[in-house]
């Protein structure tokens, strides 16, 4: 098989380690290389290792000049919902004007509006709408992205924009994990009494998640568990549905307001609990004694005007295994940029760059169950490579906003176009 040799990188970041979530003081420990080559056979890493040794060894294989950039595995964007229609422009400048979030949506908009919006659509449209959006993700760097369902909310809606994110699995070079949130809200028409919500609940429970189980639309299902939105009994109830019919879980928790979202996580050993940004003190010690990884999306939080932060450090010193994610999404995180997101972790949560490294790559790869093929450039991993313009890998976060991005491959694949020189 045609091998492939990455070289001249000023810095090889391995992410090299167990294959599985980094915790405490392992979140410290990046593994970065310099005169050091990347050798890709067919769809995986073959090996790693001084530069001078394995040009000399594999003199035929195609090379990769990395011209001084850093060379990591491709970014793991572990928490995004890109399947919309229009974007909410409108709604923050009405918080600008003083309006929550949760009061834009009691009044109909937030989450509704993309909902009104989504269930006007075909299949064909949303299918070019986020075509384009992922393509932008992957021009920051990410190679693995999850997407959500969840702006559906009937099952015809739920599995229209599961097939969307199936099409797009099939035809972006991009590893696309796709996650049912048919539980993002209770949709305003169950919305009129507790009768007509407990419906709801029975037909998620009923028949879209053996639905979307059968035809294997999801890997993962997800609720928003918030005051106002799915209280704890329901989210419960929907996760444990999920879990009889196959999918892993993952759980919307305490982003707004402690309200035993984590516990849950914890309880149900979930693949993540994500936002945390109130999550409690006995939500914290819950998860420390989980398997469950703390996905965190500051860029939410900044977008939204709020001054709370998800207690980052005290995670990491609990214990918990913590990734980042955009949360990319029409309403709150309308960012495809993960290193803007990493800049947020080390500005605002005080993760070191090693931490805020290994919350995108391994530790994201960890809230997608996929640690044993992703976020290493390890022998045996799939060749999934990001490469920045940059000297050193502090300057991932710290030129923020910036696209240092210069090409990405995934299953050793070209996938974000670069215009390297390849001989
Ligand atoms: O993760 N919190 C729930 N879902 C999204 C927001 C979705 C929206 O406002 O459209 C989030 O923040
Ligand atoms: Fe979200």
């Amino acid at each position: 098989m045609d091998a492939t040799i990455f070289l001249n990188a000023s810095q090889v970041v391995t992410c090299a380690g167990p294959a599985r979530a980094r915790r405490g003081t392992e979140m410290s420990q990046l593994e970065t290389l310099t005169s050091a080559a990347v050798v890709v056979i067919g769809e995986q890493i073959a090996e790693v290792g001084p530069q001078s040794r394995l040009r000399e060894r594999y003199r035929a294989a195609r090379e990769i000049d990395c011209a001084g950039g850093v060379l990591t595995p491709g970014l793991v964007d572990s928490h995004t919902h890109a399947i919309f229609g229009r974007a909410r422009s409108d709604e923050q400048e009405r918080r600008a004007a003083g309006l929550d979030y949760m009061e834009i949506a009691k009044h109909g908009g937030g989450i509704h509006a993309s909902v009104r919006d989504l269930r006007t659509r075909t299949e064909e449209e949303l299918f070019s709408l986020a075509r384009s959006r992922l393509v932008r993700l992957a021009s920051y760097g990410i190679t693995t992205v999850e997407v959500k369902s969840g702006y559906g909310l009937t099952l015809d809606d739920e599995v229209k924009t599961l097939r969307v994110i199936a099409r797009l699995a099939s035809q972006l070079p991009m590893r696309i994990i796709p996650t049912f949130l048919g539980a993002h809200e209770i949709p305003l028409e169950h919305r009129e009494s507790d009768h007509s919500r407990e419906a709801y609940v029975d037909l998620l429970v009923g028949e879209m998640i053996p639905r979307v189980a059968d035809e294997r639309l999801a890997r993962f299902a997800d609720v928003f568990c918030e005051k106002g939105v799915y209280t704890v009994p329901e989210s419960r109830r929907i996760l444990q549905a999920a879990h009889a019919h196959g999918l892993r879980l993952k759980l919307h928790a305490d982003e707004l307001s402690a309200s035993g979202g984590a516990e849950l996580a914890a309880e149900l050993g979930a693949t993540s609990a994500d936002h945390l940004g109130a999550v409690s003190q006995a939500g914290i010690a819950a998860l420390a004694e989980s398997p469950t990884v703390a996905t965190l999306l500051p860029g939410t939080m900044l977008f939204l005007g709020k001054t709370t932060r998800a207690p980052a450090r005290q995670l990491i010193e609990a214990g918990v295994p913590v990734a980042l994610a955009t949360d990319f999404n029409p309403g709150t995180s309308p960012t495809p940029n993960l290193p803007l997101i990493l800049t947020l972790g080390v500005s605002q949560l005080h993760l070191s760059v090693a931490e805020a490294v290994l919350a995108a790559t391994v530790n994201g790869a960890a809230a997608l169950a996929i640690t044993d093929s992703v976020g290493q450039l390890t022998p045996g991993f799939s060749a999934d490579l990001a490469l920045f313009e940059m000297g050193d890998i502090r300057e991932l976060p710290y030129w923020y906003g910036d696209r240092r991005c210069l090409g990405t491959w995934v299953r050793g694949k070209t996938c974000h176009p670069s215009h390297l020189r390849v001989t």
